[in-house]
């Protein structure tokens, strides 16, 4: 038994598609249903339920523009800044994660957004900095989109600027991106925000060891994630730093394997292939058949959609509860200190998954035992 805590939470279903374009998607490029709702009411009750259950992580994307394909998957998207303040006010210990793209956003502007978050949530609230990806988003901003390495460039003048606004008073900065003349933000947050990367490439994964506290891992399954999770911690390790690992899951947890088996058959019955296929080649920049035979053998076209369709690119906890526990071990052992899962019908199933996956998570020692405020008021008496 080891005395590491897998923190567990949710990858918010903020995101979704627009509904005029056809029935909402969160965690499936499909339109078969999901009882998921990409609405603020829908994302309290669900931040209420982790909260009042003793689990810990809240992550909210950012997305929007035009989308993916004919279904515009991931159009729709919740702003992750005011969502985070909701949200702070109507829960207690959560941790509330949002994103900024930092092509978007002055940093200036986010120190003060973030030292006010800070305040409302009582150091509960944390930020993931993405660099970018999507064309169409930043043609939409007349934004241009630099070259990769570039974006993360940007990325370090805006991370470095952001910890000075947070920590120091009447600095000047010079750089390719951003100039700061005598800068200073009040107020400052009590301590400086914890900050996530969701970028898995060399540089990306140099960005992270060396400015932020937490690496939001890409890999599928738990032999893959040790060894991005090795590569991390050595970048990080030649900074003098270290770095967490959070990961995202899509989670299928049903009472047999077969019936799991069959709810897959019918979401791939109506999956929206084309859609799939335009994340896939937007996100990587090449056509899904290059990406195919970079990864070599056995990697079929049609196996990188599904697994697109499938949760979006992420790993997957399929079978009974006792067989989505296990796994989720294995990646806590390869090497996970948080994961942030997703549902088909998140409210109901993240219920569910409270019920009979945590209890055994707990007992194997992968989570300790929760103190649920239910518990110490029933306690007191
Ligand atoms: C869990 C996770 C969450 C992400 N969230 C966002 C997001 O909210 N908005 C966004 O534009 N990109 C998001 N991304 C994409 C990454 O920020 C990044 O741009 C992409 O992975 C490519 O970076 P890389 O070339 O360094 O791998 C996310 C990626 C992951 C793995």
């Amino acid at each position: 038994m080891s005395d590491r805590h897998l923190e567990l939470g949710v990858f918010a279903p903020t995101i979704g598609c627009a509904p005029s374009f056809g029935k909402n998607a969160f965690a499936l490029v499909s339109s078969a249903e999901q009882r998921t709702e990409p609405t603020y009411d829908y994302n309290l009750r669900i931040a209420q339920l982790l909260d009042q259950s003793g689990l810990e992580i809240f992550f909210m994307a950012q997305r929007g523009g035009a989308g993916f394909g004919p279904a515009r998957f991931w159009s729709y998207s919740l702003d992750s800044f005011t969502t985070a303040a909701g949200l702070a006010m109507a829960t207690r210990n959560l941790q509330l994660i949002s994103t900024v793209h930092t092509a978007f956003y002055h940093p200036g502007m986010v120190a003060r957004i973030g030292a006010t978050l800070d305040q409302i949530s009582r150091g509960r609230w944390a930020l993931n900095l993405v660099s970018g990806w999507a064309e169409q988003d930043f043609r939409m901003l007349d934004i241009p989109l630099l070259e990769h390495d570039k974006r993360y460039a940007q990325s370090t003048e805006f991370v470095e600027v952001l910890k000075k606004f947070w920590t120091e008073d009447w600095f000047d900065y010079a750089g390719e991106f951003f100039s700061i003349s005598q800068g200073t933000c009040y107020p400052k947050p009590a301590r400086p925000p914890l900050l996530y990367n969701a970028g898995s490439s060399p540089v990306g994964r140099d960005f992270a060891a060396q400015y932020c506290d937490w690496y939001f891992a890409g890999a599928q399954a738990p032999e893959l994630l040790a060894e991005e999770v090795a590569d991390v911690r050595s970048r990080a390790a030649k900074q003098g730093r270290e770095v967490k690992v959070i990961i995202y899951l899509f989670v299928l947890c049903r009472d047999t394997e077969e019936a799991a088996h069959a709810e897959i058959e019918e979401i791939f019955a109506h999956a929206e292939f084309d859609s799939a296929r335009e994340w896939l080649e937007t996100l990587t920049g090449q056509t899904v058949g290059t990406v195919a035979s970079t990864l070599g053998q056995g990697v079929s076209v049609e196996d990188m959609l599904r697994s697109v369709i499938l949760g979006v690119g992420s790993g997957k906890l399929i079978g009974t509860p006792e067989q989505v526990a296990h796994a989720l071990a294995q990646f806590h052992a390869a090497g996970a200190d948080a994961v942030g899962l997703t549902f088909r019908h998140v409210e109901e199933e993240l219920q569910d998954f409270i019920a009979t996956v945590v209890p055994l998570l707990e007992r194997e020692g992968v989570r300790r035992p929760r103190t649920l405020e239910a518990d110490s008021l029933r306690a007191s008496g």
